[in-house]
């Protein structure tokens, strides 16, 4: 069972018991700050809702079954698989999305540290992996090797290897680790 909070398929069944017709919803989203008032299906999953409705195409769907973590975005703080996760359910609380960690057009630190890692190839997995060490930094300003590879458990990589994203980790939270590809 991965630490990634999910809506439950048994919540999926209570929405389609609430909305038997498939009634459109109003709800209200603040996506990295910015208030969002939508109207959504019932089934419509929260990775839709941003990328399509919203047009912030930075998170990335790959399974839609969550399993490998591509999908990752913050819901009030902590990752959730947006593909499976009903937009209705995240009525009136705060999303953030990989969008949000630059500031003024610069990468935020942890960006940086992939870079310098090389932790980023085909980048499909880094959204999501940038969320995930988001909130685990949140967590703990100085992760355990342990708490790292618990931390982004859920998320997969076909590309890296990871331990160049585990060393961007341990790179942005001090510990040690200088960059390779300057
Ligand atoms: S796309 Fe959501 S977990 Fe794979
Ligand atoms: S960089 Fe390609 S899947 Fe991670």
């Amino acid at each position: 069972m991965s630490y990634l909070e999910t809506i439950s398929i048994e919540d999926t069944a209570n929405v389609a018991k609430i909305e038997p017709k498939g009634r459109s919803r109003f709800i209200t989203l603040s996506i990295n700050g910015e208030r969002h008032e939508i109207t959504v299906k019932p089934r419509k999953m929260l990775i839709e809702v941003i990328r399509d409705t919203v047009g912030l195409t930075g998170t990335k769907g790959s399974c839609s079954s969550g399993t490998c973590g591509a999908c990752t975005v913050l819901l009030s703080g902590r990752p959730v698989l947006s593909c499976i996760t009903l937009a209705v359910e995240c009525d009136g609380k705060e999303i953030r999305t990989v969008e949000d960690l630059a500031e003024n057009g610069k990468l935020s630190a942890l960006q940086e540290a992939f870079l310098d890692q090389g932790a980023v190839q085909c980048g499909f997995c880094t959204p999501g992996m940038l969320m995930s060490a988001t909130a685990l930094l949140e967590r703990h300003s100085k992760p355990s090797l342990a708490q790292i590879k618990k931390g982004l458990e859920g998320n997969l990589c076909r590309c890296t290897g990871y331990n160049a994203i585990v060393d961007a980790v341990l790179q942005v939270s001090g510990q040690g680790v200088t960059p390779v590809m300057k």
